[in-house]
């Protein structure tokens, strides 16, 4: 008997892209704690040197594989790791060995660069260590005394980077699936280097009829937007994607609000709120079923989908 073979095995055929990624909040990360996380197909430890800058490195110590996050501790500019007490300083080197005269120089952390924005820590991935070649865009909601604090949501999902980021250029699903036609003007859709932009006005509804407003869109890398919405309300969503592995991503929406103190703002937002939750939960299990078409069979309309995936293939180092 003969079966036929798969097309098709893996659901998507990309490698982790290389950009700047969010590993923590800042306010997780207090002096003298050693963070974990498990990013970048791999562990991390996340933590601050003696002046505050933040580090993070691949979490397995690189004597004998010891995980750095269990039972590692910070001391000063230097990790120690928990097996033979070897540390290391904020380049990843090996500066001490307890029971020797000198360092071991060949002993390395794999180390990412790591810069802090509006309250975000973000590392640099590249599958290579290439090092940034871009830096983040700046939040500057995050020291506006006018908005407040993050409300923060996270998502684990079984999907790609690429897969889950085409959603905001694939119109004809919103109708479909969030059961609201994508409204309003798109004035301009740029996609520029690292960068890119979708401007539109917009028509939000209200209870004393449609109210004027916008929804712009700026975007820096593969794992980071920032969506600012005028009108009703003025707000806006910092989006940040970090890759897992290949097959899974954390998605974190960073809301803030200006003027959070009035009451029917409030409603509005939180109505906001939980719109973007309700719709990202809607898309959620057709991300972690469908699979990636290369070429796929797209109506006259859809091209924006191509220039998204021509703008992404940058990211990809292999
Ligand atoms: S495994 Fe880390 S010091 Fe030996
Ligand atoms: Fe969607």
């Amino acid at each position: 008997m003969t079966a036929s073979l798969p097309t098709q095995t893996k659901r998507f055929p990309f490698p982790m892209p290389f950009g700047w990624f969010k590993v923590a909040l800042s306010h997780d990360l207090a002096p003298d704690t050693l963070l974990t996380r498990h990013y970048f197909g791999t562990e991390l430890v996340v933590w601050r040197d003696a002046a505050g800058r933040a580090v993070c490195h691949e979490a397995y110590c690189a004597h004998l594989g010891a995980h750095l996050g269990v039972g590692g501790r910070v001391e000063g500019d230097r990790i120690r790791c928990p097996f033979h007490g070897w540390a290391y300083d904020t380049t990843g080197a090996n500066v001490d060995i307890p029971y020797a005269d000198k360092p071991n120089t060949k002993a390395r952390l794999r180390t990412f660069p790591t810069v802090e924005r509006g309250g975000i820590v973000l590392a640099w991935y590249h599958p290579r260590e290439v090092a940034p070649l871009w830096e983040p865009m700046e939040i500057p909601e995050y020291d506006d005394p006018e908005y407040g604090d993050y409300e923060v949501f996270e998502y684990t999902i079984g999907s790609c980077m690429q897969e889950i980021g085409e959603n905001g250029f694939d119109h004809a699903h919103f109708e479909f699936v969030h059961s609201h036609p994508q409204v309003g003007q798109i004035e301009k859709v740029e996609f520029d280097g690292y960068d890119r932009v979708v401007l539109s006005a917009q028509q939000f509804p209200s209870s004393k009829g449609p109210v004027d407003g916008r929804i712009d869109v700026f975007g820096r890398g593969p794992g980071f937007a920032i969506t600012r919405y005028q009108g009703l309300i003025d707000a806006s969503l910092v989006g940040c994607s970090t890759p897992i592995d290949e097959e899974t991503t954390l998605v974190a929406f960073l809301f803030t609000l200006r003027n959070a103190q009035d009451e029917r703002t409030q409603r509005i937002a939180r109505a906001f709120v939980d719109s973007v939750s309700r719709e990202i939960g809607q898309d959620i299990p057709i991300w972690e079923h469908k699979r990636y078409v290369a070429t796929p069979a797209l109506a006259p309309s859809e091209k924006p989908i191509l220039d998204y995936r021509r703008w992404y293939a940058q990211f990809y180092a292999e």
